[in-house]
């Protein structure tokens, strides 16, 4: 009897030995399946792009149409080209509202994955299809009521194969008095168009009385008569909602300049991009402007960039904010020799801040739009250091010719230096609320973390 039990409670000691380690065993070596660890990151970051009807050359829906591209998807994750995201996430602000790259945990998950053969695992673990905003109605419809506005650029012939094309033309708003926007969405036309069309930017020309002073701050005398940015289209966004008592206004004779990057697929396409745009009701003035500004990296004039042959150039230029303000997104811009470009903040007590550092690729013009409660709140005064660097050696891959001088222009051949930048501009009385609301806000996340 008394060895019986024995037995019985050495098998309980076997047997939880043997769980304790196979659970050990599980954390470090855990079979990574594709239908319980994979498809969930896939459907997260990067469907929007790698699904029917949308940009990416391949679908990565189903394990049968992700399978075969399982090496190809390991060396464009380990080496961070996929999803593209190009922002230096060891300086600056870490937080982002539309951050769509991966943690280190899910590179190492998918890494793991392709190294044990691809397996499917098993097939009940798969999450369900991720479902998408519907691409033939304005989604926004449903809260605001039908736009008031809808703006469509001409439309554009794309031959099966053919070179990238830039298309950039200008429509009227046909606004007949100054209205304030709350919320715009864009898309290309149909859903073919999503094929060819890689991303369409909408900027908006208009005479805006240079007396509005918090314009004219952003406005570096180069840039004079430079439109702004109204509203882009690019995979993964189909618009935006102004934050509450905040908007873009739009003034009667305003014009949309866009710049639609389409590229072939084999097929000729013809398509064009749609915009619709919803106004705060007539006499609701939102009590803040957002203005989008073009803050350069050249200083003196665009003649001063300079890009001499098979050399990397720096360039820098220096912008007062002549009002406090909330510094909304980061979107450098530069062409086929853009290497780098960062935006530092030095406060009026001469602290300098790194709010971002992008590596650029022009394939992507990727727009890094700060999280709620992360959008740099900087006082008047406050100076903007944009720095850009241009790779016009070989080594870039982009380079048409690494033997050519290069200098400002429109064409992507050319060069250009500067950042998007979207700023809440407010009073010093209004700073100083947000700023302390701010305060509070992260005292009282910070707190809550030391208890948990
Ligand atoms: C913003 C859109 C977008 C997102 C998000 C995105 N991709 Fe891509 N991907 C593309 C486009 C466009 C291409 C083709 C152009 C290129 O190769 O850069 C591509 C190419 C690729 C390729 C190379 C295909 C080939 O022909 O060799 C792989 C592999 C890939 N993506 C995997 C992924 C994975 C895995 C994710 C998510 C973790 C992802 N992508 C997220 C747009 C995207």
């Amino acid at each position: 009897m008394s060895a019986l039990r024995l037995s019985a409670v050495r098998l309980a000691l076997v047997v939880a030995a043997f769980t304790a380690c196979s659970s050990v065993a599980w954390a470090a070596g855990e079979p990574v399946t594709f239908a319980k660890d994979v498809a969930p990151i896939l459907q997260e970051k990067c469907q929007a792009c790698h699904r029917a009807d949308s940009i990416a050359p391949m679908s990565l829906v189903t394990y049968e149409e992700t399978r075969p591209w399982a090496r190809a998807i390991k060396s464009r994750v380990v080496s961070r080209q996929m999803p593209p995201w190009d922002i230096d996430k060891t300086v600056g602000i870490k937080h982002f509202a539309n951050d769509s790259s991966l943690s280190d945990e899910q590179i190492d998950t998918i890494a793991r994955w392709v190294d044990a053969g691809a397996p499917l695992g098993n097939p009940t673990d798969m999450p369900k299809a991720r479902e998408w905003p519907k691409t033939n109605v304005w989604n926004y419809a449903a809260q605001f009521g039908p736009p008031d506005l809808v703006i469509t650029s001409p439309k554009f012939a794309m031959g099966a194969n053919s070179q990238d094309a830039w298309y950039r033309p200008v429509t009227d708003t046909g606004v007949e008095e100054a209205r304030w926007v709350r919320a715009i969405e864009i898309r290309p036309t149909t859903l073919k168009g999503r094929k060819i069309t890689h991303h369409a930017v909408a900027r908006l020309r208009q005479d805006d009385g240079f007396d509005d002073a918090a314009a004219r701050a952003t406005r570096g005398s180069d840039a004079a008569g430079t439109p702004g940015l109204f509203m882009e289209w690019a995979v993964g966004k189909q618009g935006e909602i102004a934050r509450p008592n905040t908007g873009k206004l739009l003034m009667p004779g305003s014009k949309i300049v866009w710049d639609i990057h389409y590229h072939a697929i084999g097929e000729a396409i013809t398509d064009s991009v749609e915009m619709a745009i919803y106004f705060y009701p007539k006499g609701q003035e939102p009590k803040y402007r957002q203005v989008l500004g073009q803050f350069d990296a050249i200083t003196g004039g665009r003649q001063n960039l300079d890009i001499p042959p098979n050399s990397i150039a720096v360039h820098q230029a220096f912008h007062v904010m002549k009002q406090a303000g909330r510094i909304e997104n980061f979107q450098p811009h530069m062409h086929f020799r853009g290497k780098a470009m960062s935006m530092e903040a030095i406060l009026p007590d001469g602290t300098v801040q790194m709010l971002s550092h992008a590596s650029f690729t022009f394939n992507w013009h990727l727009n890094y739009i700060y999280a709620e409660d992360d959008a740099p709140l900087l006082p008047k005064g406050t100076v903007l250091r944009i720095t850009a660097w241009h790779d016009n050696t070989a080594g870039n891959k982009n380079n048409p010719d690494p033997n050519q001088w290069v200098g400002w222009g429109d064409r992507t051949v050319d060069e250009m230096a500067h950042a998007w930048v979207n700023v809440t501009y407010m009073s010093d009385e209004d700073y100083d609320k947000e700023f302390a609301a701010r305060k509070a806000k992260l005292t009282a996340k910070a707190s809550s973390a030391a208890l948990r």
